[in-house]
């Protein structure tokens, strides 16, 4: 009987053609409309933790979207990893910027091009087929291993926190397996150490009790747009400094010895500027480029709306105005305290002669992982083998907010083994993700299993 490793190169034709059967169902969270699509993925990735064989196979309801747990764990004396990912995508709009169509996942140049290929079900779904080589070919497995598997992550998990709360010896393990990020670069291996946060909000202005004639009212009745942007305009100086009181008060400085590790990262400003069509880079003065998108906190506008948006002119004095403003946070920032810290200083700011409404939505703790983890010396360990490279470690800028919670209610550190690639467009149009990645994923993921055991202390 073939090992682990050859049993997924002889197979992996048969993975490919089982993802995109994943990646064909529309499984978006936010959408209402598509509440049975999600459900389809959840049954789906059921189907198959049943059949590679593991133990306790349950999709749990939960006010929203299912959650999935299974585990095959036949080791007292070994570790236990849980294997977190999520089974929902991001909205696939604007559709008509697509290539080829967001749930008929087309190849292309070694890519499959569709929504959730790379964030999260192609990354996800390295670690079911991972297992599966070592159950399939009759191969004990090394450690005891956990699946939790959501439908929520795109909507901030307002159900995971609570399930794991209530599941603690369910989930119980001694670390939390992800591949929900990007490495550092092709063919680059590389571990994330750090996420961050996130306190995201929402902004109304309201001023008269209809749209107005901007001629007849104009210079006379407060302008609710108007107000918007001078609103948003103070909420950063120019030299990209957050205004809010109080907001770095919580923020761990970076030490010099952080930022020579960082520095010594290859980033190539000139090929991000030229991938991004940007005419510079731009941020927070006296950080680099990639501090200012990994480690230092944020805020930017999501959304604005307000006024006339059709062609051609049409001269309105707009009652209504609105924004989406979002603020990435870094070790030690609490998006409570921010959030609140946000609404009391634009209401501070507002003018008396219009409404403003100040409402916060879903939030995330920021983490950073201590790199002397044994954990991350494992999955670095796993990654360099396949990817026959040595191993980057960097923090990056986005969030997955569960890995805050997993550390504070079960008391483990995360290991961020992403196969993504930052050119894998993430929750934009053609959103792809590398075959030859999700290939040596699974590989790497079969590696780690095999090699944890040697780490542990
Ligand atoms: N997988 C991403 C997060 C990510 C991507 C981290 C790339 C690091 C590198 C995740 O699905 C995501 O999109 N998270 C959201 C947060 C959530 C609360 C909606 C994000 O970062 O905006
Ligand atoms: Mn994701
Ligand atoms: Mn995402």
């Amino acid at each position: 009987m073939s090992n682990p490793q050859s049993y997924i190169d002889s197979n992996i034709e048969t993975f490919k053609k089982e993802l995109f059967d994943l990646l064909k169902i529309p499984s978006v969270s936010t959408d209402s409309e598509r509440k049975g699509d999600v459900r389809k993925a959840a049954d789906f990735l059921v189907e198959q933790l049943k059949n590679i064989g593991l133990d306790k196979v349950t999709l749990h309801e939960t006010p929203g979207h299912p959650i999935i747990t299974a585990e095959k764990a036949p080791h007292d004396d070994r570790p236990t990893v849980l294997i977190y990912g999520h089974y929902d995508v991001q909205p696939s709009d604007p559709d008509e910027l697509w290539d080829t169509p967001p749930f008929e996942p087309t190849v292309k140049n070694g890519r499959v091009y569709a929504r959730g290929a790379s964030d999260d079900k192609g990354q996800a779904y390295t670690h079911v087929k991972a297992i599966e080589s070592y159950m399939k070919t009759g191969t004990e497995l090394p450690v005891n291993v956990k699946f939790i598997l959501e439908g929520e992550e795109e909507i901030g998990s307002p159900n995971l926190v609570p399930f794991i709360k209530k599941h603690k010896d369910l989930l119980a393990c001694d670390m939390v397996l992800i591949s929900d990020t990007a490495m550092y670069g092709e063919d680059q291996p590389s571990i994330t150490y750090g996420l961050r946060g996130l306190a995201y909000m929402e902004i109304h202005v309201t001023g008269p009790n209809r749209d107005l004639h901007s001629g007849v009212y104009g210079g006379a009745v407060e302008n609710p747009a108007n107000v918007l942007c001078e609103i948003i305009a103070q909420l950063k100086d120019s030299d990209g400094v957050i205004q809010i009181d109080g907001f770095y008060d919580d923020v761990v400085p970076l030490t010099e010895e952080m930022r020579g590790s960082a520095r010594k990262l290859p980033f190539d400003e000139e090929a991000y500027k030229k991938e991004l069509n940007l005419k510079a880079v731009h941020g927070e003065k006296g950080y680099t480029t990639h501090e200012r998108a990994s480690a230092r906190p944020t805020l930017d506008v999501n959304g604005l709306w307000s006024g006339y948006q059709g062609e051609g002119a049409k001269t309105v004095l707009p009652a209504k105005a609105g924004a989406k403003v979002s603020m990435r946070l870094v070790p030690d920032q609490h998006p409570d305290k921010i959030a609140e810290l946000f609404k009391k200083h634009v209401e501070s700011i507002a003018p008396d002669t219009v409404t403003v409404e100040v409402e916060a939505h879903h939030g995330g703790h920021p983490v950073v992982i201590d790199l002397d983890y044994y954990g991350l010396k494992a999955a670095a360990k796993a990654f360099g083998d396949i990817y026959d490279k040595e191993v980057l470690f960097s923090r990056e800028g986005g969030s997955i907010p569960i890995v805050a919670d997993f550390k504070k209610v079960l008391g483990v550190n995360s290991i961020l083994m992403g196969f993504g690639q930052t050119k894998d467009a993430l929750h934009s149009p053609n959103e792809s993700f590398s075959l030859k990645d999700f290939h040596r994923g699974i590989k790497t993921s079969a590696r780690f299993f095999e090699v944890l055991p040697d780490f542990v202390e």
